[in-house]
């Protein structure tokens, strides 16, 4: 008998306060861990946005939000573990923020590019993170309006060793009906690695997270649900 248990994990989220554009406050951040929580989480990548000139986050600012913030989730007595991570938006700046980066860097990095555009340069950039021995997973693909159009581009990733994110609420709808369209695609054709909500704030109704667990569950099973939610 089935006696293990198995941790739940996001692997993208926006919950350690002030750094980002995520959460404003600890207290928004405490309210986002209950609904992690009631979700069904237990493990969560902390995935500040990286971004140059807007969120010129480190290891040092990501690693001390971390900790204080755990800290305060325990005190709550909230059973979530933080895992201190980083999303990297991919540009010529790249290379100096993996270093920024050292102490936390693991081997898969969460990287974005633009929603409106996909330039060429960024399969230059993806090629040389994985020649440096590490493994790219591009965050919600399906909420790029190029990437959209044609499932080969993710086919291609793949085959040259990046993984896939999507983010949940896309499979809800609350990008538009071309982002819904597409992670149903990318899913069905097992293009996807892993889920994440790519939680901002405690704003979002937790029906909303609920639903779109079960749209996905429609569509690849509740194994596949499970193997997309833990590590
Ligand atoms: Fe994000």
């Amino acid at each position: 008998m089935e006696s293990v248990l198995i941790a739940m994990i996001d692997f993208h989220n926006h919950i350690l306060p002030g750094i980002d554009d995520g959460s404003s406050s600890i207290s928004e951040s405490i309210a986002m861990a209950k609904i992690l929580v009631e979700l069904g989480y237990n493990e969560i990548h902390c995935t500040p946005h990286i971004m140059s000139g807007f969120y010129n986050n480190n290891s040092k600012t990501i690693k001390n939000q971390c900790q204080k913030l755990q800290q305060h989730i325990y005190e709550n007595k909230i059973d979530l573990k933080l895992i201190p991570g980083f999303e990297l938006y991919l540009d010529e700046t790249y290379k100096k923020k993996m270093i920024d980066c050292e102490d936390i860097i693991q081997k898969e990095i969460l990287v974005e590019g633009p929603i409106r555009s996909w330039p060429d340069y960024l399969d230059m950039i993806l090629i040389d993170i994985i020649e440096r021995g590490y493994i790219p997973i591009i965050a919600h693909p399906e909420r790029n309006i190029v990437l959209q159009k044609d499932l080969s581009y993710i086919k291609k990733y793949r085959t040259m060793g990046c993984e896939i994110q999507c983010n949940i609420l896309s499979m809800f709808g609350t990008y538009g009906k071309r982002e819904q369209n597409y992670i149903e695609e990318l899913l069905v054709n097992n293009l996807v690695n892993y889920l994440g909500t790519d939680m901002h704030s405690a704003k979002v109704p937790i029906s909303h997270y609920q639903e779109a667990f079960s749209m996905i569950r429609s569509k690849v099973g509740n194994h596949g649900f499970m193997s997309l939610t833990r590590g």
